[in-house]
């Protein structure tokens, strides 16, 4: 078995953990959800899902990767196939191959929208209409631009293969070479950027409103909220996606942990990175900008017109109004660029991890492959921009919850919580409390299939109900990947039988 590459060093790991985790959900999703579903009182099932779902899985994929590493696996076809001795439990891990590179093909074309947008930015290209103009009138070069660019435009299409290199270059550098190396610079930029972008908002101040009013506007706490269950569901589906959990990139970072590294601790601090990107740093600029450039009344509009809205049609809109907006709106879409190439990157090293480890592919040769493969499934969200919100509706929402769920059954229940405690706790300084051994026993996979439930019958009855053209076309791709992805697992798995 060939010598598996491990992380260079602790801090090197936590970031590129915090960047596999901080990404564009920080810092316009985040806002966003907290502003439809009651303000500071969002943050009450939001920590309670942290603390009691996100938390525990957290560690539970960190253990299990750590333990498939040790084993020479990074992936979860052979880990499952070790924690439960089933034919099944490789075809269910298959799911740990699927989300990432569905998700992958998707993610990495909107992170190069955001690439694109900074060299327009610091180019001044963006449009500058008079500020005097009405609130629709003034927004509306800006939303133009948006859809001219993402028709997509042969600019759009350049900046796309650009995003697709670069990822690839970090790739082929390896984890200690690449992806470490990468993280500890961008990690520190982003932070630095958000920084300088959260002063000058806090700064703004207009005819219609200041930010501290924006402030209060987000936090503002609307305690009647928290009797709808879809704040719930809102506060579950944004602590998943935030931390990365269920996609199977945590997973595969962690396979190059050393055996008895401390895994307890820099779970924690890499989560801790992630939160202070997300409520404090992704909590002071978007929203915030937005009042004190509109007004209340109009920034509800604004957040409720989504996410892609907010960042690239409104935070553009109000830096083109402010001095040094170009270099502002520069930073802002390098800050988003960072925190969806160190996402991308992880997203696309668990199918790369599968080839090196199952078929003991070269690297740089499991690399090309999957870009390869990539570039041709991508081509769908790019061309098809329906086909992109029903493959991010299954993969990134839908089966990770799924596929969460299975994680702690497996590991918890039929490898065995007292084996599954153990295996989180070796090496480490301060052990989990002990509370936290029933919460994932029990309170994790209950909450988990609560939330599957919920969202099976309020959603999917719609959702299958109908389909146009590129509906289908993304379902048809998916189950194609699917089956791909499980007849490689069944080979991989007759090589190492045969190779005993
Ligand atoms: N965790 C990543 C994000 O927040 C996927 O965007």
């Amino acid at each position: 078995m060939a010598q598996r590459e491990h992380w260079g060093s602790r801090i090197g790991l936590i970031l590129a953990m915090a960047g596999n985790a901080v990404g564009l959900g920080n810092f316009l999703r985040f806002p966003t959800q907290a502003a439809e579903n009651g303000g500071g009182a969002f943050m009450i099932p939001y920590m309670i899902a942290m603390l009691l779902i996100a938390i525990p899985l957290m560690w539970t994929e960190w253990a299990i990767g750590r333990y498939g590493g040790a084993k020479g696996h990074g992936t979860t076809p052979a880990i499952f196939k070790l924690l439960w001795k089933n034919p099944l439990s490789k075809y269910i891990g298959a799911l740990g191959l699927f989300i990432p590179f569905v998700v992958l093909c998707y993610y990495i074309y909107i992170e190069s929208w955001t690439l694109g947008y900074s060299v327009f930015s610091l180019l001044g290209l963006l449009p500058h209409p008079d500020p005097n103009l009405p609130q629709s009138q003034y927004l509306k070069p800006f939303q133009e631009f948006l859809t001219n660019y993402t028709k997509p435009s042969p600019t759009a299409y350049l900046f796309f293969l650009l995003t697709v290199a670069f990822n690839g270059y970090i790739l082929y550098k390896g984890i200690k070479g690449g992806i470490e190396k990468f993280a500890k610079v961008a990690m520190p930029t982003l932070f630095i950027m958000a920084l300088i972008l959260m002063v000058r908002v806090i700064l703004i101040e207009s005819p219609n409103g200041t930010a501290v009013q924006g402030l209060d506007f987000l936090w503002h706490p609307n305690f009647q909220q928290l009797t709808n269950p879809k704040v719930w569901l809102a506060a579950a589906g944004q602590v998943f996606f935030t931390l990365s959990l269920g996609f199977g990139a945590i997973i595969t970072y962690a396979s190059y942990i050393r055996k008895d590294e401390d895994i307890v601790a820099s779970g924690l601090a890499s989560a801790s990175l992630n939160e202070l990107a997300e409520v404090i740093l992704g909590g002071s600029i978007a929203i915030p900008a937005a009042v004190a450039f509109f007004g209340v009344m109009n920034a509800t509009e604004v957040a409720q017109s989504g996410a892609f809205n907010l960042a690239f049609v409104s935070l553009p809109a109000i830096f083109s109004n402010l001095t040094g907006g170009n270099f502002l709106g520069f930073i802002w879409f390098f800050l988003l660029f960072f925190a969806g190439a160190t996402s991308s990157v992880a997203i696309s090293m668990p199918i790369i991890a599968f080839l090196e480890d199952e078929f003991n592919l070269s690297r740089k040769l499991a690399v090309t492959i999957t870009l390869i493969f990539m570039f041709l499934v991508a081509q769908i969200p790019i061309f098809m921009p329906k086909a992109l919100d029903e493959m991010d509706f299954w993969a990134g929402t839908f089966f990770v919850v799924l596929f969460a769920l299975l994680e702690v059954v497996i590991f918890f229940w039929l490898f065995g919580g007292k084996r599954a405690w153990e295996e989180i706790n070796r090496g480490a300084l301060f052990k989990v409390p002990r509370f936290y051994y029933f919460v994932l026993k029990y309170i994790t996979p209950l909450s988990l299939f609560l939330i599957l439930a919920a969202w099976s019958i309020s959603d999917l009855p719609s959702k299958l109900a109908h389909g146009d053209l590129q509906e289908w076309v993304a379902r048809f791709v998916m189950v194609f990947i699917l089956a791909l992805q499980m007849f490689m697992v069944y080979l991989a798995d007759r090589r190492r039988r045969k190779e005993g």
